[in-house]
């Protein structure tokens, strides 16, 4: 009978302890991070940077956008740029602009504007090295922010009624 309860207490012990360490692994797996941000996977604030230098180079050559930007201070809207780029993509970064679609509300953006400009963000990816995993989260990013840009009498759908 000694014997028998001694079993029970060993085998109850073994049970409570692997119980107890399944707990401490599902607390770690849900305490732990998720792994790196799409900001540093793309390589944080240097290629950042970078790709923003060569999204401003990129609409500034493109036919479809360039006139937009003419008159811009070129410093200040790549900054606000880089801020809400990596903000965007998980960066600790603050963006300190105006709100998209307060920003874009008055400038009747066509989707036409739209398409160019991705065309131009992409490219930028691109020549970055950026892979193709987190060129296809960013443009995923870019299309939830469409309807704060394009003004929805500017769509093709509004356009050819
Ligand atoms: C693709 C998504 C876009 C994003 C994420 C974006 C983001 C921004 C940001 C962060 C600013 C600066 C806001 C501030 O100063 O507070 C800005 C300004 C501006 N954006 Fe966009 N934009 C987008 C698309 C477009 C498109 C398609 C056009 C037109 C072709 C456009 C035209 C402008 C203009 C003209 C300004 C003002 C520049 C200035 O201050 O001189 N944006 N945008």
């Amino acid at each position: 009978m000694k014997k028998l309860l001694k079993s029970i207490a060993i085998v109850g012990l073994v049970c409570a302890s692997f119980t107890s360490v399944n707990v401490m692994a599902e607390k770690e797996a849900m305490a732990a991070p998720a792994g790196p941000t799409l900001y540093e996977r793309i390589g944080g604030e240097v290629v950042s940077r970078a790709i923003v230098e060569d999204i401003w180079t990129n609409h500034s050559n493109n036919p479809i956008v360039k006139g937009r930007f003419l008159y811009s201070d070129a410093v200040t809207v790549k900054e606000r740029v880089f801020e809400i780029f990596a903000m965007a993509t998980g960066g600790d970064v603050k963006y300190t602009g105006m709100d998209l679609a307060e920003r874009h509300s008055n400038m009747n953006i066509s989707e036409m504007e739209f398409n160019a400009a991705v065309d131009d963000i992409m490219a930028a990816l691109t020549k970055n090295n950026v892979a193709q995993q987190e060129q296809n989260e960013v443009l995923a990013i870019l299309w939830s922010v469409r309807p704060a840009i394009v003004n929805s009498f500017m769509t093709t759908d509004a356009l050819t009624k």
